[in-house]
């Protein structure tokens, strides 16, 4: 694979704007460069200093002042739901019932998970999202057709075949060996393959026996490196049939914590109505929340409080940020920024760019422990970027010539962009998608 330079302005997070003030946080370049050689970063900086260090004859890929960003990642989504994305009038229970468990149902036929897997990845990189953890069904054929999909692009993304052995149409019900051996054949073909990373995924407690869910957690011991999703106190009267199906558990976390679900790698959709011993037990365990403001809004779920989670420096929980399509609205994580800023208002804090970026990014990496490799344009991570252009209509043009700062300008996007502004998406080291001509995966 030979090297390449991309040209722009650098934007990218070095630490915690939940911890540390906002602008000490903030790597800005106004022209800046990245050294892209053999799927990672190989430098990056000033183009001053980036310049010299190019093998003779790299190409340079010119974006202007174009932001270049590291490429999103979306800590909580789900491919299957593509089809229920904005149905209407349902809160989270009779929703599921009504809308997503008939779209789920569709992918028994492994044609149509193959179909919806190849839309969603392109969607995605046409949103700038570059590494994201992904529910599919439960079906183990909607799993293959999403890694499939994912290593056409060489993507690193986590996703897992859903575990749900109760209280769901029994067409989409597993039991607890079925469950075991088809987790189990998954883990095998794709956990660590290339850029593919497995995750558990227990839907919710409401829809997983104790047994199951003790399940869930022997998987988790048996391999290494494995990722654990479900969700968690999205919903009231979630919140209360939780209470009535685990009496003798603590809280809602209690249940999942008992079952040795509650780790590292362990990402907790929403994580909305919880009490601080919750809060305590995640920061302890270095556990992660998916903050899904579209969603939360949507489905009227309630206002998660980013910073009571984030910013408590006594126990910082990491939080990433989760479009969570379907009951999600978009799959584009500046969108889903200009409703996480809004969802802060109603706790009377101010969500700023550089908080929002990181959320959106390296936060996102630290709440999946994959900071190591994605989430900061840094040398030796892994080269996934996102090109955007903040002037990619007449009004963002408008306004764009207005913004004093780069923090000015990306909290503008935040409130007015759309793909539109997704310049280009590169994933290691490659071309994947570009607004202005065709780009086709590097593998058939
Ligand atoms: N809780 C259990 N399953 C789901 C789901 O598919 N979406 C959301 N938003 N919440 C859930
Ligand atoms: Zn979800």
């Amino acid at each position: 694979m030979t090297a390449v330079a991309l040209r722009g302005q650098l934007l990218s997070l070095r630490t915690d704007p939940f911890l540390q003030p906002s602008a000490e946080c903030l790597a800005h370049e106004t022209d800046g460069a990245v050294l892209l050689r053999e799927g990672l970063i190989e430098a990056a900086g000033s183009w001053d200093a980036v310049r010299p260090v190019l093998p003779p004859g790299t190409p340079v890929v010119d974006y202007g002042d174009a932001l270049i960003v590291p490429g999103f990642v979306d800590a909580h989504v789900h491919y299957p739901q593509l089809s229920v994305i904005g149905a209407f009038g349902e809160e989270l229970l009779p929703w599921l019932e009504r809308y997503v468990f008939p779209a789920e149902a569709r992918f028994a036929d492994p044609a149509h998970a193959e179909r919806v897997a190849a839309l969603f990845l392109r969607e995605l990189l046409r949103a700038g999202t570059t590494t994201a953890a992904v529910y599919c069904t439960v079906h183990p054929e909607s799993v293959d057709a999403f890694f499939r999909q994912s290593e056409r692009f060489d993507t690193r993304m986590v996703a897992g075949k859903v575990l749900m052995d109760r209280n769901a149409p029994p067409e989409l019900r597993d039991d607890v060996r079925r469950g075991h051996d088809d987790s189990q054949a998954l883990i095998g073909r794709w956990h660590g393959r290339g850029r593919q990373c497995y995750a558990v995924t227990p839907r919710f407690a409401p829809s997983c026996s104790p047994e199951q869910l003790e399940m869930a957690g022997a998987l988790l011991r048996q391999h290494d490196g494995l990722f654990l999703q479900t969700h968690l106190s999205e919903n009231r009267a979630e919140v209360d049939w939780v209470r009535d199906l685990f009496p003798d558990a603590r809280d809602y976390l209690d249940v999942y914590d008992r079952a040795g679900l509650v780790g590292p790698r362990s990402v907790f959709g929403h994580a909305i109505h919880l009490g601080e011993r919750e809060l305590c037990r995640c920061h302890e365990a270095h556990a992660a929340f998916a903050h899904c403001p579209t969603s939360n809004l949507f489905l009227g779920s309630g206002a998660f409080d980013l910073f009571r989670a984030a910013a408590d420096r006594r126990r910082p929980v990491r939080v990433g940020l989760g479009t969570d399509v379907g009951a999600g609205t978009s799959l584009f994580q500046l969108r889903t920024l200009g409703e996480a800023y809004k969802v802060a208002h109603l706790h009377n804090r101010r969500l700023d760019a550089v908080q929002s970026l990181w959320l959106a990014t390296a936060g996102g990496a630290r709440a999946l422990h994959l900071d190591h490799r994605v989430g900061r344009i840094e040398a030796g991570l892994e080269a996934d970027l996102c090109v955007l252009d903040p002037r990619a209509t007449p009004l963002l043009a408008f306004r764009a010539a207005q913004a004093e700062t780069v923090s000015d300008l990306l909290f503008a996007l935040t409130t007015l962009a759309d793909e539109r502004c997704v310049r280009a998406t590169w994933v290691a080291g490659r071309p994947v998608y570009d607004r202005d001509r065709t780009v086709e995966p590097f593998r058939e």
